[in-house]
């Protein structure tokens, strides 16, 4: 069995699952979704896994311009793995649709909890809550594996259909305002030295450093890896995100999500 995993992973939660996943697997290829800049992509393997974060209740642009660039023989095992802090919703189904556009079917969808990044809402969760849900992420390892092992067949796991329903719609909405929301981002001078990893991070390289100030350039995919990752906490969104504390995985390191070309 050979496998390709596709991952994209703004403060590292779909990175590492896409390592474990990787680790007990024979003959497999991770590959980081911004770093694949060609037009088309024939897929090799004859397992295919997607690793991708939930947002906004839904499936990221990032992915749905990577799909829709997929070349597919047909017979392809495909399965996908979202990490979320909460709510799936009904992720895992549109990911299925637009697999099915491009002539495959997604055989298995997990969606496993892991430490929310969302810090417009929320900072990030305590340590020992952290440390739980990486605990209980081990415990679902096996049974994943299980599956992708067996080419097994298995119901996408989601919300409730009333939950998918209305937080489908949210989706919508939401993801028209991304691009552009990056208009509230803003840099706290006294702290930023232009050290320039956020715009290495950027996985839209929709950040750059003009005369020594930072610009957003209106293709933002709100992963927010930017404020996360900042060494002096000098990026804030709006007044959302002053004083809260950031989040990455802590087996994760920043030069592990540059983007590359
Ligand atoms: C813009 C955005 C929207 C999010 N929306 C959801 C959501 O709808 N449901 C959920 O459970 N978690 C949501 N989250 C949390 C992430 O899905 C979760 O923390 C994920 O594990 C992050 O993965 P990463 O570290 O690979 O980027 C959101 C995060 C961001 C940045």
């Amino acid at each position: 069995m050979s496998t390709q995993l596709f991952y994209f992973s703004g403060t590292g939660n779909s990175l590492q699952m896409a390592r474990d996943i990787a680790l007990n697997l024979d003959n497999t290829e991770l590959v980081s979704i911004p770093s694949v800049s060609a037009e088309f992509i024939d897929i090799k393997a004859d397992t295919v896994g997607f690793l991708f974060p939930v947002y906004a209740w839904g499936v990221p642009r990032i992915i749905m311009d990577f799909v829709s660039r997929l070349k597919f023989k047909g017979d392809e095992y495909v399965f996908a793995i979202v990490t979320c802090g909460g709510q799936p919703a009904g992720t895992l189904p549109q990911l299925a649709g637009l697999l099915k556009g491009r002539g495959v079917e997604l055989k298995a969808g997990f969606a496993v909890l892991q430490p929310s990044n969302y810090i417009l809402w929320n900072e990030a969760p305590p340590e020992e809550k952290q440390v739980t849900m990486f605990v209980q992420k081990e415990e679902r390892l096996p049974g994943i594996l299980d599956v992708i092992r067996g080419r097994k067949t298995m119901p996408l796991e989601q919300g409730s259909a009333l939950a998918n329903f209305i937080l489908g719609l949210i989706y919508k909405l939401s993801l028209k305002g991304f691009p552009t929301g990056d208009k509230s981002f803003w840099v706290d001078s006294e702290r930023c030295n232009n050290c320039g990893q956020c715009v290495r991070l950027c996985p839209r390289a929709n950040i750059s450093l003009v005369d020594g100030r930072l610009q957003w350039c209106g293709n933002c995919e709100m992963c927010l890896s930017c404020i996360q990752w900042c060494p002096r906490e000098a990026i804030q969104y709006k007044k959302k995100t002053i004083g809260r504390k950031r989040y990455h995985h802590p087996g994760v390191k920043i030069s592990d999500l540059w983007k590359r070309d």
